[in-house]
């Protein structure tokens, strides 16, 4: 490799080369190169609007739009020789072009800088991404309000401590996985807003002299509006960072999702079943069937968790304008987007092939005397007070453990011994049918409310963008 200074756009005022160690180190080409698209895009914006302003002429604006799409073809081809001695994809476009279309090639750079072009790149290439997670998020949330509509009815226990608690219905424990998801991708709007905001123009830092028109080039990239402040707009990555923030609460409810999936799975609660598609073996083991997936899934929300840190601290200490430390921002935003994406993708294929099993989940409601608020609270019905309520119940439950009864399978007169109150309507309480029956009102686990509550979220998600 040749360490000649004359191949750089910047080579003008060095007498010696760079040193190969920190060529290499200061170059971001080899991860960077995936902004290409959007480097062009923004490219062939700004010639756009040079041209309109007559700092660039007409012919030399359609030579230098041609060059670049013929760039990207080659790029696109897999064709075009990267060069870490370019440094990064900016140079290494800007190069090409020059090398292509000659002396007009090196007009291309005229009112810009590369801290205004990343900045643009970056935004540019977010946007597109938050709008295919958006994508995924929606098809992952209409498979769950799929799959808890067809289970309103199905009961299982609800847990607190993991500890068998009241009976809920499968339906309404899906739905709240929904919940956190809407949550998300409320976030996710709301990032986008700030993410479409167009720093191009703000050069180096401090502006340009030539007579640009951002309102025009934020308009040809369709950005909302051009950004309000030059040196605030080549160095924030705050936008980047509410993405990962959106990306590590995502991660983090997936995560929760996914450790109920993998507890259900296990031949202890044996819940539900997960399609062999979505599942591993083991190379010793031969009975074993792993849910690898969801496993993966909540190892993978510690990157996505790491990669938000990683941003906050990159960011914490820059003095205004522009720092090189930027350039650190691609591979956690990068790798944050590939994460993402590829959980929802593994969710959005595997929820609704998910099969509970109903017997299982009855059986473990009735198990856990999940009914016995129930009982009291039919007790306070009677006129007793809560407290004396709570006693009684408790020794029922313990009458239970002992002979190994659920309190629906107790006669009248067993049950009686501990509270002349307890007549022959207790039974409609006592079933889980009639526990989760009686939860009837907004936000609620009986079957009507969670049909409704499906409904209402159907219609959430028929109102998002196509
Ligand atoms: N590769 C750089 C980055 O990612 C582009 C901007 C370089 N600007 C500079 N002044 N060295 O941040």
């Amino acid at each position: 490799m040749s360490h000649d200074n004359s191949i750089k756009p910047w080579g003008g005022r060095f007498s010696e080369a760079t040193d190969a160690f920190v060529e290499r180190f200061t170059a971001s080409v080899t991860f960077d190169q995936r902004l290409y698209h959007h480097d062009i895009n923004g490219s062939i914006a700004h010639a756009t609007m040079l041209a309109e302003v007559g700092v660039l002429t007409d012919p030399e604006r359609d030579q230098i739009i041609s060059g670049l799409e013929a760039i990207r073809a080659e790029i696109v081809a897999g064709k075009f020789q990267w060069s870490v001695q370019l440094e990064d994809v900016h140079m290494n476009i800007e190069a090409a072009l020059t090398q292509r279309i000659g002396i007009t090639g090196k007009k291309l750079h005229t009112g810009r800088s590369r801290n205004d072009q990343v900045a643009t790149d970056i935004r540019l290439y977010l946007r597109d991404e938050i709008d295919a997670v958006a994508q995924e998020l929606t098809r992952l949330q209409r498979g769950l309000v799929g799959l808890a509509k067809r289970h309103a009815d199905t009961i299982m226990p609800g847990f607190t401590h993991l500890q068998t608690a009241q009976p809920v219905t499968f339906g309404h424990h899906l739905l709240a996985w929904n919940e956190m998801l809407q949550r998300d991708y409320g976030r996710l709007i709301d990032c986008r807003k700030r993410v479409n905001q167009s720093p191009l123009g703000a050069a180096a830092l401090a502006g340009t002299t030539y007579p640009i028109n951002r309102a025009r080039t934020a308009e040809l990239l369709g950005f909302d509006a051009p950004t309000a402040n030059s040196l605030d707009s080549v160095s924030d990555r705050d936008f980047a960072i509410e993405f990962g923030a959106f990306s590590a609460l995502l991660m983090t409810h997936l995560s929760r999702a996914s450790e109920e999936l993998v507890l259900w799975t296990s031949a202890q609660f044996n819940f539900i079943n997960l399609p062999d598609r979505f599942c591993t073996g083991s190379s010793i083991m031969p009975q074993k069937k792993n849910p690898d997936v969801p496993e993966l899934v909540r190892g993978k929300t510690g990157r996505v968790n790491g990669h938000l840190v990683s941003l906050l601290t990159l960011m914490k200490s820059q003095p205004l304008a522009y720092n090189k430390d930027n350039q650190e921002d691609k591979e956690p935003l990068f790798d944050t987007i590939d994460t993402v994406k590829d959980c929802l993708r593994a969710f959005a294929d595997m929820v609704p092939a998910i099969e509970p099993r109903q017997a299982e989940m009855l059986e473990a409601a009735k198990r856990g005397f999940s009914t016995a608020t129930d009982l009291a609270d039919y007790l306070v019905r009677k006129g007793v007070a809560f407290r004396d309520a709570h006693e009684i119940v408790g020794k029922s439950v313990a009458y239970g453990i002992a002979h190994d009864k659920d309190l629906s399978e107790m006669s009248l007169t067993e049950l009686q011994q501990f509270s002349a109150s307890i007549e022959a309507d207790v039974f409609t309480v006592l079933t889980l049918e009639g526990s989760v029956a009686a939860r009837d009102h907004v936000g609620g686990t009986a079957p009507a409310q969670v049909r409704a509550a499906c409904a209402r979220a159907l219609k959430l998600l028929d109102q998002r963008p196509a």
